[in-house]
């Protein structure tokens, strides 16, 4: 057919619902640009002197000024100069979906595009896109490549990504790539990001005028992870630092070939960062069409016992996984509602330095004194979940080996669930942590547990992008510094305000097996005595409660020994009590560093929770329950810091009390120092 090259084009838009801005503006070189759907933000991608650039606009003001875009490849000259635009194309989405489990239940993705199609003026005149998305909540843009005779196989060097950001905006860190230490467990830092160095995401910030800014990825997928290096001198540009595999290049791939979504999220309010659900948004509808096996549950775990090291993992005299141990914590977990039990050290491997030896494990042969199969079958008939536990020490190939018929086993015995674990910084073939080769190695875990219907933890995984839409049996990961900080580091344990910047920083990438409960704070069943300054939970007991509504994951461990809870029934209660699946999040209050208050409704049910965290500053605030239904009356168990209550001299009082409440209630909410509140609301009878 003889149809102009632009009419085709157009009759294709037009099926697939788009229209095509005009050839001639693009040709002219002006600038393509695109509104979210309130028209507040407002991207304008255009070319200059052959560079492509993005800029981002708030309300009318520079957010992000005119920033590169483009890839380097090794062996081949990067796609960054001689550049022109082509084409572009706008369209736009409004639709909502449901998740399977989460802290909400409806998504609304609402969004406009621009797909600005750009090739090489000369040369190969090789050719790309960048596709913009802008949603009021933000920005998510990426690089599309289709297969050319010129660009097939490829190594990619580095991308050329930037954010050359208008205002020396204050942000909350965590460093990237410190030679042998390219970990995730660290305590954050704060400064302007004119002076970061190097940098992981997501990375938070608030500019000098309020507005918050928080840079991340979504949907990571057969790449490598992003960090972010900071400014050269004088200047505000970050930009894009791949994680390297062990020769350095940091993407092999061939074309056809999309990036990664670089993820903007934008916020008036600190509190309106979460729940944050742009990377879901830009992530693909979920592969598995039958989600029912799919569960968020509570778990208990043979574990903490090996963190305060009265347990051992390796076998001996103090091995806590045995038979008779994993049936008192099952008997434990049915008697108590919690629906799953893990067990670490149950597999042969653990003798020796297993952190260097993670080709020593096997994930099927267990050791002597636990029976695997008699301990499936008790859960089984308990009603309870075992949690099988998969340490690799980072030796993937060995892992990888036994996949299948490990997995295939779990399955044949009913284990649906497994913890995986990666303690090392690099393989044992020296590739990062975080580079492409490990990004695929998490992906296909994933898959094969999704085939054998088992739902996954990771730790020390690589960051979550968003992964749980595509793949819903992506339960939880930590990814951050987690409750075991507070068994043995060094420095002591995580201060006060930790939670209060993990709730603004890491858990926008999504939920995190943070391992909250601990209400032995002092640490006695560790058989040592401990002083203020030694390593000990920093924390309230009330606050240990508050942590399982503030920092959401759809597994949430009740994580100290069971002896210790049936010490304390009345506190435990709220951990009995307490959902792990929700319809509705909604961010009070809150303050970066200093303090969150969070209600949530449970999933199908009109019970709300209230979580208010707190950092070693003692306050008190007058929280409104307008979210509760007009007119309805509830009864509120609130369970707040007891008197005299203080993270450091006195943590463990609690002061249990019910009330009446209704929409119209203040609540008195008063936290001590490090300390916080729970509360559980529940329709009166
Ligand atoms: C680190 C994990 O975070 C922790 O939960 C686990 O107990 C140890 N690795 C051993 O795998
Ligand atoms: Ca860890």
């Amino acid at each position: 057919m003889n149809t102009p090259r632009s009419m085709r084009s157009l009759a294709m838009a037009v099926v697939l619902g788009t229209t095509v801005t005009s050839f001639a503006r693009a040709q002219g070189g002006a600038p393509a640009r695109v509104a979210s759907p309130d028209g507040r933000t407002v991207v304008t991608v255009q070319v200059r002197d052959g560079k492509l650039f993005y800029d981002v606009q708030r309300d009318g003001h520079a957010l992000v000024q005119p920033s590169r875009l483009g890839i380097a490849f090794q062996g081949a000259p990067a796609l960054s100069e001689g550049l022109r635009v082509e084409s572009s194309a706008d369209s736009s989405a409004d639709e909502w979906w449901t998740q399977p489990w989460g802290e909400v239940a409806r998504v609304h993705d609402k969004h406009n595009q621009v797909r600005v199609n750009v090739a090489e003026s000369g040369g190969a005149a090789r050719r790309f896109s960048v596709v913009f998305r802008v949603f009021n909540d933000g920005v998510g843009f990426r690089y599309e490549v289709p297969a050319q005779p010129a660009l097939g196989e490829f190594a990619i060097s580095d991308e050329l990504t930037e954010f050359a950001l208008a205002d020396d905006a204050k942000a909350w860190w965590i460093p990237s790539n410190r030679p042998r230490k390219d970990r995730s467990e660290m305590l954050y830092s704060s400064s302007p990001v004119s002076v970061i160095d190097s940098v992981q995401t997501p990375l938070t910030m608030q500019t000098r005028d309020g507005t918050y800014l928080v840079i991340h990825e979504a949907n990571l997928a057969n790449y490598a992870r992003m960090n972010i290096a900071g400014p050269e001198m004088e200047s505000r540009t970050l930009r894009v630092a791949l994680a390297p595999m062990n020769d350095n290049v940091k993407v092999r791939g061939r074309t056809p070939f999309v990036s990664p979504w670089r993820t903007l999220q934008i916020a008036d309010r600190a509190g309106d960062l979460a729940p944050s659900v742009l990377g879901l948004n830009l992530n693909p509808p979920s592969v598995i069409a039958n989600t029912s096996w799919i569960k968020p549950m509570k778990y208990v775990g043979i574990w903490w016992g090996m963190h305060l090291g009265t347990m051992t993992w390796a076998s001996g005299p103090k091995h806590g996984a045995t038979t008779e141990n994993a049936k008192r914590y099952i008997d434990f977990a049915a008697a108590n509602g919690l629906g799953g039990v893990l067990v670490e050290g149950w597999n042969v491997g653990w003798d020796g330095d297993w952190i260097a030896n993670g080709d020593m494990f096997s994930f099927t042969k267990s050791y002597p004194d636990y029976d695997l199969r008699a301990v499936a079958a008790y859960a089984k008939q308990k009603g309870v979940h075992l949690i099988a536990h998969n340490e690799t020490s980072m030796g993937i190939v060995n892992y990888e080996r036994q996949l299948d018929s490990a997995f295939s086993l779990y399955r044949s015995l009913g284990i649906d669930a497994v913890k995986s674990g990666y303690v090392a910084d690099l393989t044992k073939e020296g590739h990062s942590h975080h580079s492409q080769y490990m990004v695929n190695h998490y992906r296909k875990v994933l898959e094969t547990a999704a085939k054998y219907g088992i739902m996954l933890d990771a730790h020390e995984p690589i960051h979550d992008t968003g992964e749980r839409r595509t793949y819903p049996n992506m339960m939880s990961r930590e990814g951050a510094r987690g409750q075991e900080y507070n068994a043995w580091s060094a420095e002591g344990g995580n201060p006060p305000e930790h939670e209060t910047i993990l709730f603004f920083t890491r858990l926008l990438a999504g939920p995190m097996d943070f391992t909250p409960g601990i209400f032995d704070i002092l640490e006695q069943s560790s058989g040592h005595a401990h002083s203020a300054q030694e390593p000990r939970v920093r924390t309230t007991l009330a606050k240990q409660l508050a942590l399982y509504v503030v920092l959401y994951s759809p597994v949430q461990m009740a994580a100290d020994l069971p002896e210790n809870y049936e010490k304390n029934k009345p506190a435990f209660q709220f951990i009995r009590d307490v959902a792990v699946d929700w319809d509705t999040t909604r961010v009070i209050d809150g303050r970066i560093s200093d303090y969150v208050i969070v209600a949530r409704r449970q999933r199908n049910s009109q019970n709300w929770f209230v979580g208010a965290i707190t950092d070693e500053e003692g306050r008190t605030f007058d929280v409104s329950l307008d979210f509760l239904a007009k007119g309805k009356r509830y009864v509120a168990e609130i369970y707040a810091d007891g008197p005299g209550a203080n993270w450091l001299r006195n943590p463990l009082p609690v002061a249990i009390s019910k009330r009446t409440v209704t929409a119209d209630t203040k609540l008195h909410v008063v936290l001590a120092p490090g300390g916080g509140q729970a509360i559980r609301i529940r329709p009166e009878q």
